[in-house]
């Protein structure tokens, strides 16, 4: 088997809304790769922690469950959403909320929690390749990377984009709270000590506002040529 940092790695790193979960998505379809959501990660982290009616501000604990969550990805039968199994039970729907995405937020900014998420990512480099989306993934996770990509759109846009994929999934939201509550979460996660959001050195900066998503598939491969 090759060994792990021979097997290639492109990583999509950007804000919430920034277009990076369906990019990555569709970007490791045409290669052929796997696909690693860390974003689903934290926010399993956060779920589980709240059923077991943790205090998320209580570091230990939550670094305990971050430690011994079992967090499974499962291709769905019917060819839709890869569902997400947290200790056993289907969260797909729960994680998706914008209250997951704040209390994975919260967690996220944990060093011990991030440490405990560590080898659970590098073990999803395997042959052919990799497609990793999140936050620190060119700066962090794996800095080797042969190919690093920075999305980033308006704030306006972002939240748009998020309003449209939330009420399309049957969830109820307002624009202007979500666009408050997107602009909180990228503060936090922009300003945390810890590996904070911020493009790779040698990132490819795409600044997706207005941009169709097939333009930004483009634009990868334009750098990728497969
Ligand atoms: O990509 P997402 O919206 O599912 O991520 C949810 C939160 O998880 C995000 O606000 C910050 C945190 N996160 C992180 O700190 N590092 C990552 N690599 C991915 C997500």
């Amino acid at each position: 088997m090759a060994h792990p940092a021979a097997v290639p790695v492109l990583t999509i790193d950007g804000p919430s809304g920034s277009g990076k979960g369906t990019i990555s998505r569709l970007v490791a379809e045409r290669l052929g790769w796997r696909l690693l959501d860390s974003g689903a990660l934290y926010r399993a982290v956060g779920y589980a922690a709240g059923e077991e009616g943790i205090d998320l501000s209580d570091a230990e604990a939550v670094t305990r469950c971050a430690q011994t969550v079992k967090i499974r990805f499962q291709a769905s039968p019917d060819g839709g959403e890869t569902r997400v199994l947290v200790n056993g039970h289907d969260a797909t729907d729960e994680l998706r909320t914008e209250t997951a995405g704040a209390a994975a937020s919260a967690i996220a900014v944990i060093p011990s929690v991030r440490q405990a998420l560590v080898d659970l990512q590098h073990g999803f480099r395997k042959a052919p390749g990799l497609v990793a989306d999140g936050r620190d993934m060119g700066t962090v996770i794996f800095p080797d990377a042969a190919h690093k990509f920075f999305l980033t759109a308006s704030a306006a846009e972002r939240a748009k984009r998020r309003y449209k994929q939330l009420k399309d999934k049957g969830l109820s939201v307002t624009l202007t709270i979500l666009q408050r509550e997107i602009e909180a979460r990228d503060e936090r996660d922009a300003s945390r000590p810890v590996a904070p959001l911020k493009p790779a050195e040698g990132a490819v900066v795409i600044d997706t506002t207005g941009m169709p998503i097939e333009t930004v598939v483009e634009k990868v491969f334009a750098v990728v040529r497969p």
